[in-house]
């Protein structure tokens, strides 16, 4: 029927209406809302704690490095989010795929318990030759050098609970690096490519502990930007109950069972 409307005289002007008026936007992004439920971080808190109970002040991190940036850490309501999840539950073994310079490390840092520990794993440009990075557009543009990478954590008191590692996460075996057999908390926001967001994923998956969380960044359910991450964190919700949107945030979360 479709193809029968689309073929005829009439579609042209009709479709050329349809996508001025900003109607197909419309449908086209709400056929994108996310398919896993979306909730509120107190009560994802809930959820993972059975109290929503707060044992820290919020801690939050204002400093720059003396170089322009823009892509990479993660815009203010995820951190205020992330941080809020800190401050309402002991995390005390802590991974992020993905480093930067090292914001997200350094609110880890500074809203988990004294005696937490904290793995942050990334690559950087010293690892590569320059045609490989011209190569690739968008890895270029995020990769750090070594001295950039993790900046952020390294000015804060709290950098001794911080471990480096720099690695490609597709090549990253948990069993070489002197690791915890799990983790409470999990943070995959490294490449935003489908296959790396999938072996992040199933790498967190392995050493999570039972009722530990695992949060996706970039989890962006219009057509601006990362469409891989949706894709992949709503097909990996299919076989996997207790995945959540988190409200007002491009956080997705889940509960290992
Ligand atoms: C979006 S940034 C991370 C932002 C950081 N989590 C924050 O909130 O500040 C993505 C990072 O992933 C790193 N990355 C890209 N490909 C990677 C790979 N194959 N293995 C490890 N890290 C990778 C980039 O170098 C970049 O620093």
């Amino acid at each position: 029927m479709l193809e029968i409307i689309k073929n005829s005289p009439f579609w042209s002007p009709f479709s050329w209406i349809y996508r001025k008026s900003g109607l197909k936007s419309k449908v086209y992004s709400r056929s994108l809302k996310p398919p896993v439920q979306t909730i509120t971080t107190q009560s994802l808190i809930y959820l993972i704690n059975r109290s929503n109970k707060k044992i820290r002040q919020e801690k939050y991190v204002d400093i720059k490095p003396d170089v322009a940036f823009d892509a990479g850490p993660m815009p203010p309501e995820d951190i205020a989010a992330l941080t809020m999840i800190l401050c309402h539950i002991d995390f005390n073994t802590i991974f992020e795929f993905g480093t930067n310079w090292g914001y997200t490390t350094a609110s880890l840092a500074l809203n988990s318990p004294t005696a937490a520990q904290i793995w942050t794993l990334d690559i950087c440009k010293e690892m590569y030759q320059d045609s490989y990075l011209q190569e690739d557009k968008e890895l270029a543009e995020m990769v750090l050098n070594q001295t950039q990478t993790g900046w952020a954590y390294k000015q804060t008191s709290e950098v001794h609970k911080v471990r480096q590692i720099f690695q490609d996460s597709l090549k990253f075996n948990w069993d070489t690096n002197g690791l915890p057999e799990a983790f409470d908390f999990i943070l995959v926001d490294a490449c935003h490519k489908y296959d790396f967001v999938k072996n992040d994923t199933i790498k967190a998956c392995n050493r999570l502990k039972s009722g530990g969380l695992l949060l996706w960044h970039d989890y962006y359910y219009d057509v601006s930007a990362w469409t891989d991450v949706f894709k992949y964190v709503n097909e990996f919700a299919k076989i996997h109950p207790r995945v959540y949107h988190l409200a007002g945030t491009h956080l997705a979360a889940w509960i290992k069972p």
